[in-house]
């Protein structure tokens, strides 16, 4: 795993975009694998800049949103859905056809967790995967526990991954208790993976990402068996 250290959330944010940046501008029609949180705000915010300043065109490109909350509305301003246009989509010149996110809407959820994973299976593969991580390890919403699913499927959110999203909503009981989640083996599909990293709660689970352990009770561990992982944390998430 290669580990690009920053200063703080404005340095991360501006490598994440570059990496980004170099890929549509050499390959505009790639496939980007995308991540919600507050973590990819800055990196969202950066391409955005680059798109107003005529540095970037993202007619060609494709994407893959990790999760949805489950059931949600797209309308909802909670979710992913609307989150990617508020931060991302509303703003550059992508194709509505060509974005892609689990439907929180969807009336049969299974099913819809077998129609994003053959969506993403039978596409190109994501040429670079952004993922931030959980205070308790998770990526997407791949919660710790017993095992870990391989596909997309149905999840049921933990008690501090709810917590950690309150800060979201109204209050905690509004925070939907399920999501639908890319599973481990769609996110390790893609060719590159980009994790971003900021501040002192995501120390633990950055510690455990740079030990030599893989264990399911802190899931992005798994990204230890992946060839092409780049780390781009920040010194508060590094050295707590
Ligand atoms: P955050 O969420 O970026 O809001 O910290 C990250 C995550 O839960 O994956």
């Amino acid at each position: 795993m290669k580990l690009i250290l920053c200063k703080n959330y404005d340095e991360m944010s501006e490598k994440a975009a570059a990496e980004i940046a170099c890929l549509v501008k050499k390959a505009p029609d790639c496939t980007l694998g995308l991540a919600t949180g507050s973590t990819p705000v800055g990196t969202y915010k950066r391409l955005t800049n680059m798109y107003k300043s005529g540095e970037l065109d993202f007619s060609g490109v494709k994407t893959f949103n990790l999760d949805e909350y489950y059931p949600i509305s797209p309308e909802n301003s909670q979710s992913y859905d609307f989150f990617m246009k508020k931060n991302l989509f509303d703003h550059i010149n992508i194709k509505k056809e060509n974005v892609n996110i689990p439907k929180g809407s969807a009336n049969d959820p299974e099913r819809e967790c077998q129609r994003y994973e053959e969506l993403v299976r039978s596409s190109d593969p994501v040429d670079i995967q952004i993922l931030g991580i959980g205070v308790n390890g998770h990526i997407g919403f791949n919660e710790p526990g017993e095992y870990l699913h391989a596909s997309t499927h149905v999840t049921e959110l933990t008690e501090s991954t709810i917590s950690a999203n309150a800060r979201f909503f109204e209050s905690e009981d509004e925070v939907p208790k399920k999501a639908i989640t890319m599973g481990i083996g769609t996110i390790l599909r893609a060719k590159k993976i980009i994790l971003l990293a900021s501040g002192r709660a995501k120390h633990a689970a950055i510690s455990a990402l740079l030990d030599d352990r893989i264990t399911t009770d802190i899931p992005a561990t798994i990204l230890k068996t992946h060839g092409n992982v780049i780390l781009i944390c920040d010194e508060e998430a590094y050295y707590g």
